[in-house]
């Protein structure tokens, strides 16, 4: 088999780069490990930057969204027993859309059969070769049978875990990481809403997040610790937990429910650097993790899509290979901005286990400045809404 760009993984990165591609007239096979069932019952991020907005419009994916997605206009960041209101739109002129990745990712399955694109779900043992030269391959087992894929080029969309990243030679990548102390214990439930905004919640008690899919369906977690296990939080214990975390007329005005999902995710941020090594790209989550305070990891998935994309459509219809050469240096600028973000914002938001009493002061004097600076506020406010591209 032959294409022009072989892509590794279909999550969010690795769909929207083949749907841009497609809809440029650059063919492109994408190749995942898991059957398409299996990706489409991850719940992860909810909430997509204008820029990720634009670009699933670009790819043709944008219908359904915009119909059953929902504008948000600002948040909150509640602590002391009150709510101070980060206004997006009033401080930026931009908002965000609330549509879960879930969602984001079906749309961009169905308009890649309705492009009659190929995607191989149950690959085994994928496996990029010879990205050092001008002919890569990527070779994967289906059925017992193994099979070769010749490209142009390589994306390798394949998430934290995935092969890309670990098939690059030792000393040709530099990494970075930070692990934060606690994890995220999270829950999805039909019931509505507690505010028809987010609420981030610092309390002695620990971090708390009121997100939402949908008007009748909520996203919640609380910060709990690398111990916590799934089957010692009860639905009753989780939401007796989470309002004790809110301000009281929060916590009075919250419906509970039964939860249908629950699960816990640790926090790290990690980078990879360079993110391109010949004709291999690292793409999204290959290449990075954010902790999901910021709302950033999807969203930084697709900045880097939109790098990669123009400098792949430059190579094919101008014959320049300026955009690929730049891809990196391009996406690393934005993803470690993201990365101050979201850990500075992990570091304003949850109770760390040694922080002492100094840090504890300073934790509350920055969060007294955001509340009475509007220009500290439109920093957070712009980090948020999505740098530009
Ligand atoms: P992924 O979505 O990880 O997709 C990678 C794909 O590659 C997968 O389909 C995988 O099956 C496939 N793959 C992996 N290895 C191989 C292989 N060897 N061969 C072939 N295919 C392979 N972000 C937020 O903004 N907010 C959140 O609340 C949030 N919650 C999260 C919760 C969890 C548990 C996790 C793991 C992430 C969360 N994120 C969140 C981050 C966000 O979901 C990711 O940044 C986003 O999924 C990145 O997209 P991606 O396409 O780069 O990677
Ligand atoms: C959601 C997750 C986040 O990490 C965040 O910052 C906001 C919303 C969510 O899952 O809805």
């Amino acid at each position: 088999m032959r294409t022009q760009v072989a892509i590794i993984g279909s999550g969010p990165a690795g769909l929207l780069l083949g749907q841009l591609l497609t809809k440029a007239g650059i063919d492109n096979i994408i190749l995942d490990r898991v059957s398409r069932d299996y990706i489409l019952g991850r719940v992860r991020a909810g909430v997509l930057e204008w820029g990720t907005v634009g670009l699933l419009d670009e790819a043709g994916a944008g219908d359904r969204m915009h119909a059953e997605g929902l504008p948000h206009d600002g948040y909150s960041l509640a602590f002391d027993g009150r709510d101070h209101r980060i206004d997006l739109f009033g401080l930026t002129g931009k908002r965000v859309m609330v549509y879960g990745q879930t969602e984001v990712t079906r749309d961009l399955m169905d308009a890649r059969d309705a492009a009659g694109a190929t995607t191989i779900y149950e690959a085994a043992n994928v496996t990029p070769h010879e990205f050092d030269g001008a002919k890569p391959y990527v070779s994967y087992e289906k059925d017992g049978v193994t099979h070769r894929i010749d490209c142009d080029f390589i994306a390798g969309c394949d998430g934290f875990h995935g092969i890309s990243r670990k098939s690059v030679p030792e000393g040709a990548i530099k990494t970075f990481e930070k692990i934060y102390p606690f994890g995220w214990l999270g829950v999805l439930a039909d019931i509505p809403p507690v505010s028809h905004e987010l609420i981030y919640a610092n309390h002695p008690r620990g971090f708390a997040l009121c997100s939402m899919r949908s008007e009748t369906r909520s996203r919640y977690y609380v910060q709990c610790t690398l111990d916590d296990k799934v089957e010692d939080w009860s639905d009753e214990r989780f939401f007796d937990e989470l309002r004790r975390r809110l301000p009281q007329h929060h916590a009075d005005a919250m419906v509970v429910g039964p939860s249908f999902e629950k699960s816990i995710a640790p926090l790290r941020s990690f980078v990879a650097e360079p993110m391109r090594f010949g004709t291999l790209f690292l793409v999204g989550d290959a290449a990075h993790i954010v902790p999901p305070t910021g709302a950033k990891g999807l969203n930084l998935a697709a900045s880097d899509v939109y790098y990669l994309f123009n400098g792949l459509r430059e190579f094919y219809a101008d014959k320049s290979r300026a955009g690929v050469d730049a891809y990196s240096a391009r996406a690393l600028s934005r993803v470690w901005k993201s990365v101050r973000f979201s850990w500075s914002m992990t570091t304003l938001m949850h109770r760390f286990p040694d922080t002492g009493d100094f840090g504890q002061k300073i934790q509350e004097a920055e969060l007294d400045y955001l509340t009475h600076s509007e220009a500290a506020s439109r920093a957070m406010a712009e980090n948020y809404v999505g740098l530009p591209y």
